[in-house]
């Protein structure tokens, strides 16, 4: 099954966000395959970002994410990369609808509360980047024959 990295970012953690961010992926169906707490260096924030090193806001966003603990996490699910985006919201909180996690949460871009691959092979590659194969779980929810009508 397809996977996606979602994170809560330093805001999201100061901000008692971890729960409801995490509830909103179980609620929805999903399963949680990996997750930790860490301070990211600036040298693997560089890689995680590495597609945005030339824009204005690079230095910022990287002190922003490297600012605290973030809460890494594998989610598990059928499209979980799109629908992941999807509950996450816009990009830019005054653009995300209400009902997403950014629409109900956030204002301001550059304190944006979470982070979603944007791609399955992103996704890929940011899940090798974050965590070791033998922190991510392989298991069979008990819900999901009641989530699935097919497997
Ligand atoms: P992520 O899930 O964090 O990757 O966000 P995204 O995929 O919705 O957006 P993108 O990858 O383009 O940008 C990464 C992050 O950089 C965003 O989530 C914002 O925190 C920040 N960012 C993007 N655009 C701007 C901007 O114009 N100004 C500022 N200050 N930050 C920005
Ligand atoms: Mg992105």
């Amino acid at each position: 099954t397809e996977q996606t990295f979602i994170a809560v970012k330093p805001d999201g953690v100061q901000r008692g966000l971890i729960g409801p961010i995490i509830s909103r992926f179980e609620a929805r169906g999903f399963k949680l395959a990996a997750i930790k707490l860490v301070t990211p260096t600036k040298e693997h924030l560089e890689k995680h970002y590495e597609d945005l090193s030339s824009k204005p806001f690079f230095p910022g966003l990287i002190a922003y994410m490297g600012s605290g603990p973030v809460c890494a996490m594998v989610w598990e699910g059928r499209d979980v990369v799109k629908t992941g985006r999807a509950i996450l919201g816009a990009t830019n909180p005054l653009a995300s609808a209400p009902g997403t996690i950014r629409g109900d949460y956030a204002i301001d871009v550059g304190r944006n509360v979470c982070h979603g691959s944007d791609a399955v092979d992103s996704a890929k590659k940011e899940i090798a980047l974050w965590f070791k194969p033998e922190e991510i779980q392989s298991w069979k929810s008990a819900q999901f024959d009641w989530i699935y009508e097919k497997p």
